[in-house]
């Protein structure tokens, strides 16, 4: 974790919020960059990413610097009073170096390189790609460290390339030796007795690549553990030059949000800012829930914030089969929602939209129809507000919540392999509905490591953990003993670390806490299909139980195989649901839990598709229904927004906003 000293977001914002973007000014004649500043300063821009994928621009042949125009460009900016986040851009290496070090290209499964053309081609494990990156971040560094206009370092983007080449196979091999210290280990933790595996040489191992049947799922775990090492090994040998130059400057990379190439957790801890790329699908009707989880996600891994959403789009975006554009309001209130979910800068990609290349059809702040178009008007408004809310809003906290929902990427990893008994089952789908119960019910939920701290929160809430360490278990079992309230849901704490299942085919601890005597069999549902349980229908998922003696508070499956036995269990404060109930009943049975455990929704009585945070004593308010409502809200307060006073209650139009202050 970053020592108190280190540089935070803070240091970057400077008392405001922080709005612009990734700005490529790369694809511009230089006349447009002077457009684009009167603009910039028109919409209230104070922060823009610069060099994201500027590789081949800065050094255009080995060893080669071109800095003119980005020495250019950061006096331009800093004569306007923007800010500059700087990234090394070395997510796009130049053609040249596939040319001449084909060793710094990766490799799919089936040995197919991933040639230049596109961007990320980069193997993480390459040491010329690294070199090559640690000299141009160098110089960066040498160069900007006593730039005014730099506040932070952006390292890298989206960190994600997998690499199944020989220089990977040989990082794998070393990765596992330190892991495991001798093979005997190795071969008992990947179960290697099974089809004839067992490695009598540490060079037999691979990367699992393309094989004739199912790959063994141990070392594919451990495959996408090192894959996540890797890539942060590199952003730790970036950042620690740059930090070398500028300590007092943060450093961040941009996360995307359930991705499975990096466990968010362990970076978080090696970030100064936690920033991620947010692109809820405009079309999508949750899509304010998905919005709302991502902010969650990196709110939690923020150690509560502030953070910073480095990327969303103000339109489109152009990589969904069919891409909507934001309905008018609707950037807005995605926006002003991550700033009530803790984030202190709101961004985009990009700035002005591309005219060529691959993104042309992607959304900018400024868009194709210019400063006169309804994007570029909306993001106008936008920057006014978040000016208007930087009085008040930036360094704080959103306000302690009650409810902690569990996310671990091990527990993914593992339950994402082949040879499980329902590919119906996906891990990201599963904890997005269980947090869209919560959200729908108003209640503020923030995401924990399942050996996090837990004793801050009145009701614990794990959609689904397939692998669970021993030390997870003793957390969540010590946490129900000292008074939480704790909800699981199906396929939790079945295998340990190593992806062997425990014995009694759940582990004994939890088997007990929940009040399970046998779990007898798994009974996966197909795509649609449902199972009826009293009260509701159950999806994707049954199970064949039997509960310990003693527990009596159990919702019974009716009809079909299961019939009589419970699906739903309850042994005191542990509660556990062997089926994923459609969304009302899931949303009715964990508000009931939250209500008995203490832990209520932000405000009673919210129409139904009104969103409601906490954050720094203020209360945001966000309508993502398109029809008008009236939001009760005891008291009188003033809207931040438009200096309104409000007494009881404030109105809210389609995709409305309000960001209410008690009045005095
Ligand atoms: C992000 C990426 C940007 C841009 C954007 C488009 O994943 O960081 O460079 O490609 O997506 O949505």
């Amino acid at each position: 974790m970053a020592a108190t000293d280190t540089p935070s977001l803070a240091d970057a914002a400077r008392g405001r919020l922080l709005f612009g973007g990734d700005y490529n000014p790369e694809q511009w004649p230089e006349e447009t960059w002077h457009e684009d500043v009167r603009l910039m300063k028109d919409a209230g821009v104070n922060s823009v990413t610069l060099g994201v994928f500027a590789w081949a621009k800065l050094e255009p042949r080995p060893g080669a610097r071109e800095f003119g125009w980005l020495d250019r460009l950061m006096d331009l900016m800093h004569a306007h009073g923007i800010g500059v986040v700087l990234a090394t851009p070395t997510a796009s290496p130049p053609p040249w170096m596939g040319r001449l070090h084909p060793d710094t290209l990766p490799r799919d499964e089936d040995g197919r390189t991933e040639w230049w053309g596109s961007r990320q081609h980069f193997s993480h494990s390459s040491a010329t790609y690294r070199r090559y990156a640690a000299a141009i971040a160098e110089d960066l560094a040498a160069r900007y460290a006593g730039h005014p206009a730099l506040t932070m370092w952006h390292i890298n983007n989206e960190y994600c390339t997998y690499d199944w080449g020989d220089e990977s196979a040989a990082a794998f091999r070393r990765w596992l030796q330190d892991k495991y210290g001798a093979l005997d280990a190795l071969n008992e933790a990947w179960g290697t007795a099974f089809w004839s595996q067992g490695y009598g040489d540490w060079h037999e191992i691979l990367p699992p690549r393309r094989a004739h049947y199912m790959k063994n799922p141990t070392q594919v775990l451990d495959f996408k553990r090192f894959t996540s090492d890797m890539l942060l090994e590199c952003y730790l040998a970036e950042r620690d030059i740059v930090a070398r130059y500028t300590p007092h400057i943060p450093v961040t990379t941009n996360f995307m949000p359930f991705w499975q190439g990096q466990d968010a957790w362990t970076w978080a801890e090696q970030e100064d800012v936690v920033s991620v790329d947010s692109y809820p699908d405009p079309h999508d009707p949750f899509g304010g829930q998905y919005g709302a989880l991502v902010h969650d996600m990196t709110r939690s891994q923020a150690r509560g914030g502030p953070w910073m959403l480095m990327e969303q789009a103000a339109g489109s975006v152009n990589w969904r089969g069919v891409n909507r554009p934001r309905p008018a309001g609707l950037n807005r209130l995605w926006s002003l929602q991550a700033v009530a979910r803790g984030a202190d800068a709101v961004c985009y990609f990009q700035w002005r939209q591309s005219r060529q290349g691959s993104e042309k059809f992607h959304s900018g702040m400024v868009s194709h129809a210019g400063e006169h178009g309804r994007t570029f008007q909306e993001v106008k408004r936008i920057g006014a507000e978040l000016a208007l809310l930087g009085e008040k809003v930036p360094g704080t906290k959103v306000d302690a919540l009650e409810v902690a929902v569990l996310l671990d990427w091990n527990a993914w990893w593992a339950s994402q392999q082949d040879g499980r008994l329902s590919c119906e089952v996906d891990y990201p789908q599963i904890v997005r509905a269980w947090h869209r119960a919560l959200w729908e019910a108003h209640t503020t939920a923030d995401f924990a490591h399942p050996e996090h701290d837990l004793s801050a929160y009145k009701m614990v809430v794990v959609p689904q953990l397939y692998v669970m360490t021993d030390a997870a278990i003793d957390n969540l079992t010590s946490y129900v003993e000292n008074g939480g309230t704790l909800v699981a849901g199906f396929q939790t704490g079945i295998a340990d670390e190593d992806d062997r299942v425990r014995p009694g085919g759940m582990d004994a601890r939890l088997r007990e806490l929940f009040g399970i005597r046998v779990l007898h069999e798994w009974w996966p549902l197909d795509a649609g299909e449902t199972v009826d349980i009293e009260g509701f229908h159950g999806t994707l998922w049954s199970e064949e139980i039997e509960a310990a003696d003693g527990i009596t508070e159990t919702t019974p499956y009716k009809g079909g195989e299961l019939d009589g036995l419970p699906a739903v269990l309850r042994n005191g404060r542990a509660w556990y649901v062997s089926t994923l109930p459609e969304p009302h009943a899931l949303r009715t049975l964990l508000a009931g839990i939250a209500a008995d455990a203490g832990a209520g929704p932000t405000l009673t009585g919210l129409p139904a598709r009104v969103e409601a945070v906490r954050r720094g004593g203020l209360l945001f308010l966000l309508n993502h229904g398109r029809d008008a409502v009236t939001v009760p809200v005891p008291g009188r307060h003033r809207d931040l927004l438009t200096g309104a006073d409000v007494t009881d209650g404030v109105q809210l139009g389609r995709y409305g906003v309000a960001v209410l202050e008690a009045a005095p």
